[in-house]
C-alpha cells in the first residue's frame, strides 16, 4: 500500500512550487546558476521553481536546511565542491553529505580565477605573488566563508604560491566581489563565473585561471601554469541533491528537467558567457554526480584536514 501511495505521489509530481536552496548570497555565482536553471526548469515541470538563499557557515547552514526538508522533491539542495565536499572536512556537520542526500544532477563547472582590486601594483601573476610576499602583513582575501569554494581555492593558492592570506568571510562571493571593486579587500580566488564580467569591465584585475586550458569566452586570461605557477589546477563543479528517501521517480523527473534546461541553447549561451563549462552528456546522470562527489571527498579531505582550517 505504501509503495502504491508513493508511486501515485510521484505520478502527480510536481503539483506545487519547488524551492532550490542556494546556500550563498543572491547575486553570487551559485545564485546565478540556480536562477538560470530555475527559469528553464519551470517550463518543463509546469510549476514555479523558486530560489531561496539560506546563507552562513560556508554554505553548511543552507545544506542543513535542505537535508531536514521532507523527502518529496519540493526542496532541492544546490551546492558545489565547497558545500558538498570541503565542508565535511571543515565543520562538524550534523548531517552526512553522502548518506543524507541523493544526487540529482552534475552541473557545469568553472576554473577559479585570481583577481585583485585595481589598486594592487601588479600586472602579472608572478608580480602579484611577489607583492603578496613583500607585504609586512598578509593581504586580505574575500571568501564565502570557511570551506566555501573561494576559501578552499585560496588555501590551495597559498600553498602553490608559498604565500599567506588573511581571509575575510562573506555570505557569498557576490558581496565579496562588491568589496573588491570598492577596494575594501585585496584579492579573491573566485569562481570565474562570478568575476568575469567585472574583469571585462575593467573594475578588477585578473591574473590567471586554475585550469589547464584557457577559457573560450575569455582567451586573454592565461592559465596559472602559463603565468608561471605550477600545481594550481582546480575545477569547481556544482550540483543539485534532494533529501535521502526521495522517491526514485521524483529524482528522475528532476534530473530530466535539469538535463533539458542544460541542453537549452539560451541556457548554454548564458552559462558559457560566464566561463562555465557545460557538463559532458554522459555525466548528466545522478550516478555521475554521486561518483564525482565521492572521488572529490577522497581527493580534497586529506589536503583540507592537513591545512587545519579554522571555522569562522
Ligand atoms: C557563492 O555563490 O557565493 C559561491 O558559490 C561561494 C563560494 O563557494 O566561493
Amino acid at each position: 500500500v505504501l509503495a502504491f501511495a508513493g508511486a501515485a505521489h510521484a505520478d502527480s509530481f510536481p503539483s506545487r512550487n519547488i524551492t532550490i536552496i542556494v546556500p550563498f548570497s543572491a547575486g553570487g555565482p551559485s545564485d546565478a546558476m540556480a536562477r538560470i536553471l530555475a527559469e528553464r526548469m519551470k517550463v518543463t515541470l509546469g510549476q514555479a521553481v523558486l530560489v531561496e538563499n539560506v546563507t552562513g557557515a560556508g554554505g553548511s547552514i543552507g545544506v542543513g536546511r535542505a537535508v531536514q526538508s521532507p523527502p518529496d522533491g519540493y526542496t532541492i539542495s544546490f551546492g558545489h565542491l565547497g558545500t558538498h565536499v570541503a565542508n565535511g572536512a571543515v565543520y562538524k556537520l550534523n548531517y552526512d553529505l553522502v548518506a543524507d542526500l541523493v544526487p540529482v544532477v552534475l552541473l557545469p563547472s568553472n576554473p577559479m580565477i585570481v583577481v585583485s582590486k585595481n589598486a594592487v601594483p601588479a600586472t602579472s601573476l608572478i608580480e602579484l605573488i611577489a607583492w603578496l610576499k613583500s607585504r609586512p602583513s598578509p593581504a586580505t582575501a574575500g571568501t564565502a566563508g570557511a570551506g566555501s569554494g573561494s576559501h578552499i581555492a585560496g588555501v590551495y593558492f597559498e600553498s602553490a604560491a608559498g604565500i599567506k592570506l588573511q581571509y575575510v568571510p562573506y555570505r557569498g562571493t557576490g558581496p565579496a566581489l562588491n568589496d573588491l571593486i570598492a577596494g575594501q579587500i585585496d584579492v579573491i580566488v573566485d569562481q570565474t563565473s562570478n568575476s568575469i564580467n567585472q574583469v571585462r569591465a575593467g573594475t578588477i584585475r585578473a591574473y590567471a585561471i586554475s585550469d589547464e586550458k584557457r577559457l573560450v569566452s575569455a582567451p586573454e586570461i592565461p592559465t596559472a601554469q602559463e603565468a608561471g605557477l605550477k600545481g594550481f589546477t582546480m575545477t569547481l563543479w556544482s550540483g543539485m541533491w534532494v533529501p535521502k528517501g526521495t522517491p526514485k521517480e521524483i529524482v528522475t523527473k528532476l534530473n530530466a528537467a535539469a538535463v533539458e534546461a542544460l541542453s537549452n541553447p539560451g541556457v548554454k549561451k548564458q552559462m558559457e558567457n560566464l566561463g562555465l563549462e557545460m557538463t559532458p552528456q554522459d555525466q548528466l546522470t545522478p550516478e555521475a554526480l554521486g561518483a564525482r562527489q565521492k572521488a572529490e571527498i577522497a581527493k580534497w579531505w586529506p589536503m583540507i584536514k592537513a591545512a587545519n582550517i579554522k571555522m569562522e
